[in-house]
Parts: C-alpha cells; structure tokens; sequence
C-alpha cells in the first residue's frame, strides 16, 4: 500500500502513474481495509456546525465523503490530493453522492489555499510524502483558523509493520531491483519516528503537539490477498515490467510467505500507527488568567 520512497518530483510522477492507477484499480479494496482508520479519523471530529474541514492527500475521497457526510449540507469539506487519476475517481464518487465535499488536484506542499479558510485539517495516510514537511505543515498551518487542529494518522515504522514489507521481503531474491526503503525521505514509513515528526510540525508552527500509538486490527478477504501485494507497494510497481515467468514466480513466493497472517477467509495483522493531533496556534488566555 506504498510507494517506493523518492524525491518530491518523482513522488508526483509516481501517484499520476502507476501507483496512482494501482490505488484507483484497487479502490474496493483500500476502502475495505483502510476503513477502521477513517472511522476513527472521522468520528472524531468534533466542531462547529458550518465548519470547514480539509482533507490532505485524500486519494479517491473515502474520508473527505466520510466527512462530509458526517458534517452535513452546511459544512465545506475539500480533499486535496496530487493524483490526476485519484482525484478523478473521488469527483466521480462526489457526483454520485449528493454531498457538499469538493476536491482539488494540487500539492498540498505549494498550493496557495485561501489563508485561515479551515477549522479542522485532516489526512489518513497522506501526508508522509512532501519532499519539504516543514514547508508543507508551514502551509497548511496558513489554511488554517487560529483555532483550528490538525488531526492525522501516519504509519510507524517499517520494523513494526512486518505486514507491510512480507512481499518485498519475500520478493528480494527474485526481484533484485527492488529498492531500498530510505526512512527519511518521503514515503510510507518517513514519519516513522515519532521525534521526527514532532520536530517537523513544531519547525512549521504547529502547537500542542500529540502523537499516540495507534494499533489496528486489520483484514483484508483472503481471496484479495494476491490482487493486493501484486497490484500495490514495491512489489506491485516491479511487476508492471515483470515478464511472465519471474511474474508467476514472485506471486507464488511472495503469497506462501504471508501464510502466518492467513486464518481460513481472512486474512489479519496489526498495523502500527502513530495518531497525530496539534493545534494551529496555542489557545488564548482569557483576560483572568
Ligand atoms: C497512501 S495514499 C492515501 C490516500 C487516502 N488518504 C486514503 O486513505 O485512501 C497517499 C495519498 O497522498 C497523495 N499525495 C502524495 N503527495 C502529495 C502532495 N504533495 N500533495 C497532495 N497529495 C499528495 C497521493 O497522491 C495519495 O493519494
């Protein structure tokens, strides 16, 4: 469900190319297994009726429509994702909702957002890939209302998601190009370190800074399971120019090492997830204090 870490320009061509095809294709899918995170992202939210509410690196939409739904006709919820293909699939998905969210196809690291126009900022998984996070958080600390939080679920390190790297663990040997994670560059597992992250939303502004673990139990249908490391992450992107035969032998390989997580239909793991919350500016005193 990542994408091989690398620098900003490469990111963009990555989410507009194969891997921003691989998330549309496997859309069913993601929202399956990524729902307990935007149930716990969404249902969280808590402000004002008519607040307005941005949702960073949205992909196809799930959690900015979770949103909107939750929120209501007179809030204002936006995605803002760097993907052509993904945000065409959450357009689509708007119109055939009756909903409110509006999505918008640019880099949340640059986008000039109209200054102080959200209360709530959000993201599941979509902010670990700005070649620049302390300018990223700098500017999205500018869309944001003095009172407004930031809320995002990020994942923890690659060591504690053995789920995560199986097939490309599995797959090393029969595809040696793979390349290496590099931890501090934009990717799946750079906000792995929890003082990292800190430091880069302090760096940007951010106050109030709170980083939970979060463990999610988490399924995926076993039937999905070869869709999902064949299609997704490193493994997936290699296989686009795989020929057939190193095809057929990395499928096989790569499926008998993920027997320890299969349990009859379903397949389960823990993911590691940091939960991220901070707020735009330190809260006012009141004049008594
Ligand atoms: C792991 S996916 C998560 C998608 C979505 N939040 C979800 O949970 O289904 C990461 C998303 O971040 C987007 N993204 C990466 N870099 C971005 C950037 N600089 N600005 C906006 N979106 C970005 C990608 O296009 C992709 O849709």
């Amino acid at each position: 469900m990542d994408i091989t870490p690398n620098t900003g320009k490469e990111q963009e061509a990555l989410w507009n190319g194969p891997s921003g095809r691989a998330w549309v294709e496997t859309q069913d899918l993601l929202d399956r297994l990524l729902e307990p995170f935007g149930d716990r992202l969404v249902t969280g939210i808590s402000i004002r009726s008519g607040g307005r509410v941005l949702d960073v690196g949205c992909g196809a939409g799930s959690t900015t429509l979770a949103a909107a739904r939750l929120l209501g006709p007179k809030s204002r919820c936006a995605g803002i994702d760097i993907s052509d293909p993904l945000i065409a699939a959450a357009r689509a998905r708007a119109e055939q909702e009756s909903t409110s969210a509006t999505f918008i196809r640019a880099n949340a690291q640059t986008y000039s957002f109209d200054p102080a126009s959200f209360d709530l900022i959000i993201s599941r998984f979509g902010v670990m890939f700005f070649d620049d996070p302390v300018r990223a958080f700098a500017n999205l600390r500018q869309a944001a209302t003095p009172d407004a939080a930031l809320q995002f679920i990020a994942w923890r390190t690659a060591a504690e998601n053995p789920f995560m790297t199986t097939a490309e663990r599995a797959a090393a040997p029969l595809l040696p190009k793979l390349p290496p994670r590099k931890l501090d560059e934009p990717g799946q597992f750079s906000f792995g370190d929890s003082r990292r992250v800190h430091t880069i939303l302090e760096e940007s502004g951010w106050t109030s800074i709170d980083i939970q673990p979060l463990d999610m139990a988490c399924t995926v249908p076993e039937k999905d399971l070869v869709r999902y490391f064949s299609r997704l992450g490193p493994v997936g992107l290699a296989l686009q120019d795989a020929d057939d035969r190193t095809r057929t032998q990395v499928i096989q390989t790569v499926r008998s090492a993920f027997d320890p997580y299969v349990h009859g239909a379903e397949v389960r793991f823990t993911a590691a997830c940091w939960m991220v919350s901070a707020r735009a500016a330190f809260p006012s005193l009141t004049p008594n204090e």
